[in-house]
């Protein structure tokens, strides 16, 4: 039997399930993070869920978005995984060395206490890695049942209301739709077949959507951008929102642009540098991961800009994008871009950006916010693709037409969902 979104509150304690797929480090600084909120010794900045305010609401009397929304609470959070190699969550916070040594050890019981369980592994998704802790089957179909399986476990163990899935391993080599996955009966008959043009993430996909569960895709690898998916998350009511988390270079990218296309200023060209020495930038590395990274990165600008309606301003536009694999500086990620403007005459003029980031702490509360707001549309009846979360995506996805790229309007967008929400809302209360 399908786990589904409704179980009755009689019948649950009313927690919310939270999967990922990939206990690396951006899903560790995340249930680190939680503990530490939960213990006091931290606060979720960067969190809408956490700390925006209703839209709308007379400020002499705020209300808190989590209450306008009934979120779920995240003491009512319960996390697990899988991963394909060995150790605990706490063994990968240590090896991704986000969160400092002290603080780490203060949280060691919680995270020791999450052990991922075997996962997937395709040597030809992922080359700069390995597995070690894998699923014993060798058919796809099998495999993804085996999944399936392990959420309705997971579930019946904790007795949880709901269960999100998020899938945070590493970035496969980049992929196009093909046959097989145009559809229910025929990705089905592709897995039995193990069909090269299947992902391991795609597997998680499939069988969390079959579960009926939310899926949130924190990478820029295909996974929900099929039209398999797509049916899929539409019958099983189950929430689908985009792909790749928008933490760094592109949320400073989609403020910015749009503000130049506002002015009429033409830009030649914007050279956008990173370096990055964690196990991500790592996998980044091998060019056909990259490209993956690279499709999603250079997305926004062509969006925001609208070269074919402005080709006098953004027709010859140079956009690259380089990441370097520099190990010194592990997970605190530093990014320049440069900006080639035009201005009045053409006289041309530039603009520099230089930012200092920490890439998991910048995607901790991002996860967080899709996991709540992902459970919370599908309460209110929502499956399917959610384009109000574009907000939060490199790469947005849409039912037809093109993604909303320029950040302001994505968060208007978002409040206009909320209000949806508020008025639909199925929430749950504390
Ligand atoms: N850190 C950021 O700011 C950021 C932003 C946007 C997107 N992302 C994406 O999020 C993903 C995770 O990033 P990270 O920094 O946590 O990487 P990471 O390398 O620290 O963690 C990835 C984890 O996934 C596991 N894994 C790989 N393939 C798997 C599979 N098939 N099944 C189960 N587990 C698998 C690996 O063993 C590893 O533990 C990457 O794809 C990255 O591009 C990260």
């Amino acid at each position: 039997m399908p786990l589904k979104a409704s179980v009755s509150r009689a019948e649950s304690n009313g927690r919310l399930g939270v999967l990922l797929a990939g206990m690396g480090a951006i899903s560790t600084t995340l249930i680190a993070g939680i503990e530490a909120i939960k213990q006091g010794v931290g606060r979720p900045l960067g969190s809408l869920s956490q700390l925006a305010l209703a839209p709308d609401i007379d400020p002499r009397h705020p209300v808190a978005l989590s209450d306008y929304l009934r979120l779920d609470r995240i003491e009512n959070l319960v996390f697990s995984g899988w991963d394909i190699n060995p150790g605990t969550a706490y063994d990968a916070a240590r090896r991704a060395a986000v969160i400092e040594p002290s603080l780490l050890e203060q949280l060691r019981p919680q995270l020791e206490a999450i052990e991922p369980m075997p996962g997937i592994y395709d040597p030809r998704y992922l080359r700069r890695g390995e597995g070690r802790r894998l699923k014993p089957e060798t058919n796809q179909y099998e495999q993804a049942e085996a999944l399936r399986q392990d959420i309705r476990a997971f579930q019946q163990r904790h007795q949880l209301r709901q269960v999100v899935v998020l899938w945070c391993g590493s970035t496969e080599v980049f992929s196009t739709p093909g046959p097989a996955h145009q559809g229910q009966r025929i990705f089905e008959a592709a897995m039995k077949a193990n069909d090269p043009s299947i992902a391991p993430s795609m597997l998680y996909a499939w069988a969390a959507l079959q579960e009926g569960c939310a899926f949130v895709n924190a990478t820029p690898t295909l996974t929900v951008d099929l039209p398999v998916m797509i049916e899929l998350s539409e019958a099983h009511r189950a929430p689908i929102c985009g792909k790749d988390l928008k933490t760094g270079q592109t949320w400073l990218k989609t403020v910015l642009a749009p503000g130049i296309r506002q002015r009429m200023l033409g830009v030649a060209g914007w050279f956008s540098m990173n370096i990055l020495g964690n196990q991500d930038g790592a996998v980044l590395d091998d060019p056909a991961a990259f490209r993956s990274k690279e499709e999603s990165k250079l997305s926004a600008l062509n969006h925001i800009l609208q070269p074919e309606l402005y080709p006098e301003l953004y027709g010859h536009l140079s956009h690259q994008v380089k990441i370097n694999y520099y190990p010194p500086r592990g997970d605190n990620k530093e990014s320049w871009d440069t900006i080639d403007l035009l201005g009045w005459l053409g006289y041309p003029m530039q603009i520099k950006v230089n930012f200092l980031c920490r890439d998991s702490i910048l995607a901790a509360p991002l996860l967080l916010d899709l996991a709540l707001f992902s459970a919370a549309a599908q309460r209110a009846g929502r499956g399917g693709v959610q384009e109000w979360l574009a907000f939060f995506f490199k790469s947005p996805q849409v039912r037809a037409g093109r993604p909303e790229h320029d950040l302001s309007v994505q968060y208007q967008h978002l409040q206009a969902a909320w209000k949806e929400l508020a008025e639909a809302a199925v929430g749950v209360t504390a």
